[in-house]
């Protein structure tokens, strides 16, 4: 009842802030989320943003400003080394993360054939495993404590695949069932689970990955797939990112949220816009009815979908999904 509600606010507001420790803040939703953490107008958070090369710390660091050196500290975190893992949880005062938010990752699109499979484990290392080590770093302390959350940012890749984006959307479907398998442990210790999955988001992401389709060669690809990966694929993914892509601010903002919740929800999607193709699945989930629909839309009515992008560009629908 109320009383109970206001006694923990009070017990809250009154507890030190929560240690949130954060991968892969050089650019996009970590360093956005970063920012927008530490300067939390109730001061609830001391933040350690963390990045793998601290050459990249300046665009951070202006972003922080007063924050800088008061609530949020920037350490080095390269999630594909354990010794890095190591040293940076070491560093932190105290040594405890309340909240550990896994954000870091990279993103591949191509035919398969023309993919290594050094260049898929590589993927896997950062977007996978990279959070799985830090997970095992934070877990011992969390169930000590038995408190803690623990936020992945996923995708809505992580629910259905898409097409030419087999590799990024198998390591966050791994995510996913990692977490999930996890989350129902860890509610025994008090610990929460969060997987965010945003949709399209206009952030370095897109243009790296644009950059290493160009330039890639696909070796072994068939020249049928290999044109329409060129002419078709990469044009409607930069029109699909124009016209339904959210702001890493807007994802930031849903995080917090997230994180600000005493019962955090087992899973999030951010972008209202996105929900058509993630509703497919949701209502039959075998995933037929979605793989039947994206392959007509792609492949037998492309204009159709032209045409939806480009409504959904000059709509005015709101990106955020509301709060539940
Ligand atoms: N953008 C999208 O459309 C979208 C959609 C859904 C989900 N997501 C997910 O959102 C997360 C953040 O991506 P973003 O969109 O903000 O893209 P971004 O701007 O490219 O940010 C990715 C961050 O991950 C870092 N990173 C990569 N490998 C790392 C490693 N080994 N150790 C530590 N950090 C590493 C990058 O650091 P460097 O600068 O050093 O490379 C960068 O700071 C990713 O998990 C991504 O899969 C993105």
């Amino acid at each position: 009842g109320g009383q109970s509600h206001a006694s923990r606010e009070g017990i809250n507001m009154a507890a030190a802030p929560r240690t949130v420790l954060i991968s892969g803040c050089s650019s996009g939703i970590g360093l956005e989320l970063a920012v927008q953490l530490a300067r939390d107008p109730r001061q609830r958070y001391q933040v350690v943003a963390t990045m793998r090369d601290l050459r990249k710390k300046e665009t951070l660091e202006a972003a922080a400003g007063e924050a800088l050196g008061q609530t949020l500290t920037v350490a080095q975190l390269d999630v594909c080394s354990d010794e890095s893992v190591a040293q940076c949880l070491g560093s932190i005062q105290g040594g405890e993360v309340d909240v550990l938010v896994n954000n870091a990752g990279m993103g591949t699109v191509g035919p398969v054939e023309g993919l290594s499979i050094a260049a898929m484990q590589s993927i896997f290392d950062t977007n996978f495993f990279g959070a799985v080590r830090l997970v095992k770093a934070v877990l011992p302390g969390m169930k000590r404590r038995r408190q803690g959350h623990i936020v992945v940012v996923s995708s809505v890749m992580g629910l259905q695949g898409v097409m030419f984006n087999d590799v990024y959307a198998a390591s966050k479907f791994a995510l996913e069932g990692f977490f999930e398998s996890l989350a129902i442990q860890l509610l025994q210790f008090n610990i929460f689970i969060s997987l965010v999955e945003p949709g399209p988001v206009a952030t370095e992401f897109e243009g790296k990955l644009l950059a290493q389709a160009s330039t890639a060669e696909f070796p072994g690809t068939d020249p049928d797939t290999l044109r329409y990966f060129r002419d078709f694929y990469l044009p409607a993914s930069r029109e699909l990112f124009r016209s339904v892509g959210q702001s890493p601010q807007e994802v930031a903002q849903v995080i917090v949220k997230i994180i600000g919740k005493a019962r955090p929800p087992l899973r999030r999607q951010t972008n209202a816009r996105y929900s058509p193709l993630t509703l497919l699945k949701a209502l039959e989930p075998s995933g037929a009815l979605y793989v039947r629909t994206a392959h007509s839309l792609l492949f037998r009515w492309p204009r159709l979908l032209n045409l939806g992008l480009r409504c959904l560009a000059w709509g005015r629908l709101p990106t955020r999904v509301g709060p539940r």
